[in-house]
């Protein structure tokens, strides 16, 4: 049996940290999960989830039932005896692209004032390159024995609990004796999953070097959605051959309304910063967000010229299924520039709800299409394509659906007299299967 590696703190039970917290729990290690938000920590004292994210309830229960996790808005009661002090608190967005350290810092010099001496630090939050090696430069001058690794997270909303107990692989950046450490934390986590070992700084890249090339797919198939829709082609075929190319690769190929999230759209703009500040120049990676601006911008202007100024009916508000997430959610932002433009917009989500200023949220599919004159699918949840077509059809004023993320079993919409486009993928053809 391998050594206890002792106990951690995770600061900042906000997604990360309470996914990341609770699966270390699960996984063996006593783990202590700390807010400064007190009324937050007591949901979760009280056995709630604060977040949607299939399968967390049960990893939560499990861990705390067993006695390995815990929660406490107590900074010192979380630090009492700790090994380990994970930073999972926000980085937000700057003005200028840039990541905001402010919660960082201050919880980095909060764990200082506070922990045992040999403390090591993990960074989980996804920071720019360099900030492991202040933050050690601080330890140094403040408390000599406290070692800081950046160990990042590659987490997706909706499978974060899979992504955790089964990862690509486990990435820890810092000096050798001290990710040693940090990886015995994860010694029962994704055996089979490839353990890198690497400086701070490369660590820190990873994430963002990661979610640019993802983005940056994205965008592409987007680039050639809109060639299809222009020249006539497939996209969802398109995407397959391209796929089978063994070099390139099958996942995030589907063209649709762009990405959102927490995440691609900050770390995108983030890796900008970081490189504007290095005067390195990175206009690949720049041009999958200005891409993917254009991409929601394109489809509102569709639908505007579509509806005539009729009603317009949005169905799905989360940016992605699986989530009650919608920052960033392209089909929000259509909803927001419609709604400015006069449109009456009306959004349907099993899960989610829409911010004030993007139209009316109703609770029910059928309802929200109601008089509309244009129908965008703008999120792909599984509810969506058992759909009673023929009662959204008797429902609507018009017969167009935009099938945003090409999701959709058009025959069925078909079938129920509706008229079906999508993006890149006009013509009601068969995909390849
Ligand atoms: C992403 C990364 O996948 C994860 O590793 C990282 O830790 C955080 O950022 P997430 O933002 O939760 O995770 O969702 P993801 O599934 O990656 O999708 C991001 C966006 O891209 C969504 O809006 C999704 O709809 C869009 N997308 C994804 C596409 O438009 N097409 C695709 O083929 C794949």
């Amino acid at each position: 049996m391998t050594d206890e590696p002792g106990p951690l703190a995770v600061i900042g039970t906000g997604y990360v940290g309470l996914v990341t917290g609770a699966c270390l729990a699960a996984a063996g290690n006593e783990v202590r999960c700390h807010d400064i938000d007190a009324d937050r920590i007591r949901v979760l004292q009280d056995g709630g989830i604060p977040i949607h994210e299939p399968g967390l309830d049960d990893v939560v229960r499990s861990a705390t039932a067993s006695g390995r996790l815990r929660f406490t808005d107590e900074l010192a009661d979380a630090l009492d005896g700790a090994a380990f002090a994970m930073l999972a608190v926000g980085t937000p967005q700057d003005e200028d692209g840039s990541a905001d350290l402010t919660f960082i810092d201050q919880a980095f010099r909060d764990v200082l004032a506070a922990c045992a001496e040999d403390v090591t630090v993990i960074v989980r939050s996804t920071v720019p390159p360099g900030t492991g090696d202040v933050l050690q430069d601080l330890a140094d001058d403040l408390r000599p024995r406290v070692t800081v690794v950046n160990a990042p997270e590659f987490l997706a909303e909706g499978t974060a609990v899979r992504d955790f107990q089964e990862p690509d692989r486990l990435v820890f950046g810092g000096p050798a004796e001290a990710t040693a450490r940090v990886e015995a934390l994860w010694r029962d986590v994704g055996r089979d999953a490839p353990r890198i070992h690497v400086d701070r700084i490369t660590a820190e890249l990873a994430k963002y070097a990661s979610n640019t090339f993802l983005a940056a797919r994205v965008s592409l198939i987007n680039e050639m959605a809109n060639l299809c829709d222009a020249l006539g082609g497939d996209v969802r075929s398109l995407a397959k051959i391209v796929g089978l190319d063994a070099r390139i690769g099958p996942s995030f190929l589907r063209a649709g309304i762009g990405y959102g999230g927490s995440c691609f759209p900050k770390d995108v703009q983030a890796v900008a910063a970081v490189a504007r500040r290095a005067g390195v120049d990175v206009p690949v990676a720049e041009a999958a967000e200005v891409t993917n601006q254009a991409q929601w911008q394109r489809v509102a202007q569709r639908i505007e010229e579509a509806a005539d100024g009729r009603p317009v009916a949005i169905l799905g508000i989360a940016f992605k299924p699986g989530t009650d997430d919608v920052r960033e959610a392209p089909g929000l932002k259509i909803a927001r520039r419609l709604t400015e433009a006069g449109l009456v917009v009306r959004l349907y989500d099993p899960v989610a709800k829409a911010p004030d200023g993007c139209g009316t949220q109703v609770d029910d599919p059928v309802g929200a299409c109601q008089g509309a004159a244009v129908v965008l699918h703008a999120t792909e949840w599984p509810e969506h394509a058992d759909l009673d077509w023929q009662a959204v059809a008797d429902a609507m004023d018009g017969k167009l659906v935009l099938d945003g993320r090409n999701a959709l079993d058009w025959g069925a919409l078909g079938k129920a007299g509706l008229r079906v486009e999508g993006i890149g993928a006009r013509a009601r053809k068969e995909v390849m299967a």
